[in-house]
């Protein structure tokens, strides 16, 4: 079975001063049964690498272009992001879905560009709240995962996070059933894509205010194979008992 893997998105958060927060964080778990990914702003990127050699955290871009070169101002590309440190980056977060309009068919060539720089691409999806009252969720999902994940992709490429507009930075998380029934879907549906081995292979996180109060509820959640953590992934203090958590449910 793959490593479960704990994943963090720092958004538009953290100067050079937050540098030490990563280091902290690898000081804490120097040697963890679990796979741990920092993703801070791209200027971080480099510094962070230089301090993190050695060390079990990887290092990932919250985005990329779709392309690998060219005249696209204010872009950066995953083989850029791959130079400056990075092993991964997350593609589909509903806020560049939302806040710049990005389609699944975009959002599936990035991860295809990540893959082409050799990065794995954390492919994000999940419905609104409106989406859900409206009992859409399952198709909602359905169609951004058929539409987001390129036929390439592979356990070792591709991770799939799971994150509710709704329980995004609101404090509010789904219920473990209604998780657990999600992530459900979203294996059954990589197994019938890409077969058994594949489809089992390709890790399901869950998103949506992960800390350390509700954490281990949401690990014991079949097919939920660690989370991506946006605010409580800023200081090693918030994230390490997320990881510890992580690590108990990986047994
Ligand atoms: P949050 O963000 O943990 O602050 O809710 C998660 C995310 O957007 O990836």
């Amino acid at each position: 079975m793959a490593r479960k893997l704990a994943a963090g998105n720092w958004k538009m958060n953290g100067t050079l001063s937050a540098l030490p927060e990563i280091e902290a964080l690898a000081d804490a778990h120097p040697d963890p049964a679990v796979d741990l990914l920092i993703c801070p702003p791209v200027t971080l990127l480099a510094g962070a690498a230089g301090r993190l050699k050695g060390s079990a955290v990887a290092l990932g871009g919250q985005d990329c272009h779709a392309e690998a070169a060219g005249a696209h101002t204010g872009d950066i590309s995953a083989s850029m992001l791959a130079e400056a440190g990075a092993a991964a980056v997350i593609v589909g977060h509903s806020e560049r879905r939302e806040n710049h309009n990005e389609s699944s068919e975009l959002v599936c060539a990035k991860a295809q560009a990540a893959h082409e720089a050799g990065l794995s691409a954390v492919i994000c999806l999940g419905e609104t709240e409106a989406e859900r009252d409206g009992g859409r969720t399952l198709a909602v999902i359905g169609r951004q995962l058929d539409l987001s994940v390129p036929a390439a992709g592979t356990g070792a490429n591709t991770v799939i996070a799971y994150e509710p507009v709704w329980a995004i930075g609101t404090g509010r998380t789904p219920t473990a059933a209604q998780i657990g029934e999600v992530h459900a879907f979203l294996r059954g549906r990589l197994t019938a894509r890409f077969g058994p081995a594949t489809g089992q292979a390709i890790r399901l996180l869950y998103g949506g205010s992960v800390k350390a109060s509700n954490a281990a509820e949401i690990f014991a959640v079949a097919e939920v194979d660690g989370a991506l953590v946006g605010g409580a992934s800023l200081t090693a203090a918030a994230f390490s008992p997320i990881v510890t958590a992580l690590e108990a449910a990986a047994g």
